[in-house]
């Protein structure tokens, strides 16, 4: 199939490139290019790569394309209340945008990066699909508003999905260190302990990004009847742990001790997810990885790539400090999201 895949050059979008690629798809990426050149050894080259806004597309540039996967995003809950609004802007009205343009082009297919955070404060129970949404956060809010605006264009021609993904881990071209498995793993590197943000209580889903991958490769393929204007967890019920253990896991793997962050306290993020469907119905998407696996992948990388905690830490790997960075030299207007120029 002809791909185009928004936000190919962030954490995901480097990762499932090359993925679909060696599946046999032919991608073209379209990019806002704000963590452009923060790689992680070598970029993601060999594929035609635009530079634009997923506000601004339209039916001419998508014209040819059998899918849209869409990922650019304003992507986690930090960066999402810098400006509430333009995050709604980017998240939910760009995905409405992409998908429009995307049914008046001919193109059947459009996979949308949604999150299992949709699901907020959602008590101790596994949710599945069929949960009541409790978002505790812009980014969560504009996840289900996004869900809605796509469900609406469903048709007979046009087959939205909805991938409702765990919280990432795993190393990438583009990597992040705000993510929690990426963080613990760095700072053991970096600053020789495992340190904690939280009281390390609250249950997490979990991830691998080329598990991710798997997932939207399963969902191009499946028959339509299974994916159409439908909703997947993405994830494994093993992988819902308690940040306690992961930095248990990365301790006994890394050698450096665990520690608490200065006031490190609860937090209101806690949630178990339901997996059954995704596992009975798109079996192609099965996990290959596991925590313990994906930690010593990131640790093997930082060796091999090197690292320092001012990197770590910096705009480099963390979004939010990215976004602020670009927001100073004027590169990007923080007013709406929207960058100025192409960023150096
Ligand atoms: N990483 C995770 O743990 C995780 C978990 C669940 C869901 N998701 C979702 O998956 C998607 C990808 O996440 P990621 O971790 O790769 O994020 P990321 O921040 O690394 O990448 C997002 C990409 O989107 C681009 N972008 C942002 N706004 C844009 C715009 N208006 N127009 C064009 N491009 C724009 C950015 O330049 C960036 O390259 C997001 O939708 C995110 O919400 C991620």
């Amino acid at each position: 199939m002809r791909v185009l895949v928004d936000g190919d050059r962030g954490y995901v979008g480097a990762v499932l490139v090359p993925f679909l690629q060696a599946a046999g798809h032919e991608v073209v990426g379209l990019d806002a290019g704000w963590y452009d050149g923060c790689d992680f050894g070598p970029p993601v080259t060999g594929y035609e790569q635009r530079t634009g806004d997923v506000r601004d597309a339209r039916p001419e540039d998508l014209a040819g394309f059998d899918a849209v996967i869409h990922l650019a995003a304003i992507s986690n809950d930090p960066l999402g209340h810098l400006n509430p609004q333009a995050t709604f802007s980017v998240n939910t009205d760009g995905a409405v945008r992409m998908a429009r343009a995307a049914k008046a082009a001919g193109v059947t297919r459009f996979l949308f990066s949604s999150s299992c955070s949709l699901y907020g404060a959602a008590g101790d129970a596994p949710v599945d699909e069929g949960a009541e949404f409790h978002p505790v956060t812009p980014y969560g809010e504009s996840k289900i508003q996004a869900e809605r605006g796509l469900s609406a264009l469903a048709d007979d021609d046009f087959s939205p999905t909805f991938l409702r993904n765990a919280t990432a881990y795993g190393s990438s071209p583009r990597l992040r260190a705000d993510i929690v498995v990426n963080n613990l793993t760095g700072t053991a590197y970096t600053r020789g302990e495992v340190r904690l943000a939280s009281d390390g209580t609250p249950w997490r889903p979990l991830v691998h990004v080329e598990d991710i991958a798997r997932a939207f490769l399963a969902a191009l393929e499946a028959p339509r009847e299974v994916v159409h204007d439908r909703a997947f967890n993405v994830g494994r019920d093993e992988d819902v742990v308690q940040i306690r253990t992961v930095a248990e896991q990365v301790s006994e793997i890394t050698g450096a001790p665990v520690t608490f962050a200065a006031g490190a306290g609860a937090d209101t993020r806690n949630y178990r997810v339901d997996f059954t469907r995704v596992r009975a119905e798109l079996p192609a998407a099965a996990p290959h990885w596991t925590v313990p696996d994906g930690i010593r992948q990131i640790w093997e990388d930082v060796h091999r790539f090197g690292l320092t905690a001012d990197d770590f830490e910096g705009p480099r790997f963390v979004r939010l400090h990215r976004v602020s960075e670009l927001a100073g030299t004027g590169a990007l207007d923080l007013e709406n999201l929207r960058t100025t120029a192409v960023p150096a």
